[in-house]
């Protein structure tokens, strides 16, 4: 294996950083400065170190879908002592999540030990489809669900155009579906922000084909393989 894959796979960084840490003489290949690229390892062999920490593989890799309740950071440690999409989890290996939802968002989040399918997966290069059910008070126009479509302008530069689509209007809640690939944080909050509506609720139901289905609140699964092959060649 080549060894940026390894320390991106281990879940040190992406393979581009990985790059930048053996060039810059932070990584040891059994005791010795490795600082060329391209170099091959044996991962079942050889002994990597990252700034003076061994890292290692998996011995097997897991994927799973969560339905994150709101109240529940996306970080291991919450600096604010939050409850944590962690302490939904009974897995014994270290996993990250790829992306991340608000503390007061909900919905499908994917979570895995493998560091490579994360940092492909995450990065915005992939784009890949996410939607969103979001609930605000109100009715909302046409004309301003056209603006949501074609990106708002935010400080003079444009969010990237969505798809949007009411669903319905009921007990003078409306509720819309919002496809982005995002690339923001806190991107669909924005969207409705610069429009002057606030969000009562905020669920995504679909990461690239992958559809939270009957999932509880709370509840997790493990992917299938074609779902994992799927969201590698989603575009
Ligand atoms: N957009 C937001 O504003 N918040 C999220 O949690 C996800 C997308």
């Amino acid at each position: 294996m080549r060894l940026n894959k390894f320390i991106s796979t281990a879940g040190v960084c992406s393979r581009r950083k990985a790059d930048e840490l053996i060039k810059n003489g932070f990584i040891k290949v059994n005791g010795k400065v490795v600082d060329e690229l391209g170099v091959i390892i044996d991962e079942k062999k050889d002994s990597i170190e990252v700034e003076g920490k061994k890292i290692s593989l998996p011995l097997s890799y897991l994927y799973i879908l969560l339905n994150k309740p709101k109240g529940y950071a996306c970080t291991a440690n919450d600096e604010k002592g939050r409850k944590t999409i962690y302490d939904l989890i009974d897995l014994p290996d270290r996993l990250f999540s790829i992306g991340r939802l608000d503390y007061d968002t909900e919905g499908a989040i994917i979570l895995t030990n493998d560091g490579e399918f994360a940092n492909r997966v995450a990065h915005p290069s992939y784009e890949i489809e996410k939607e969103y059910i979001v609930k605000i008070e109100g009715d909302i126009k046409e004309s301003e669900l056209a603006v949501l479509r074609k990106g708002v302008v935010i400080d003079g530069e444009r969010l990237p155009r969505a798809g949007v689509k009411l669903l319905n209007f009921e007990n003078n809640c409306s509720r819309i579906s919002v496809v982005i690939h995002e690339g923001q944080n806190h991107q669909v909050k924005k969207m409705f922000e610069a429009i002057g509506k606030s969000i009562k609720l905020l669920k995504r139901i679909r990461i690239g084909n992958l559809k939270l289905g009957g999932l509880k609140r709370g509840e997790y699964r493990f992917l299938k393989d074609l779902e994992i092959v799927s969201l590698l060649e989603a575009k």
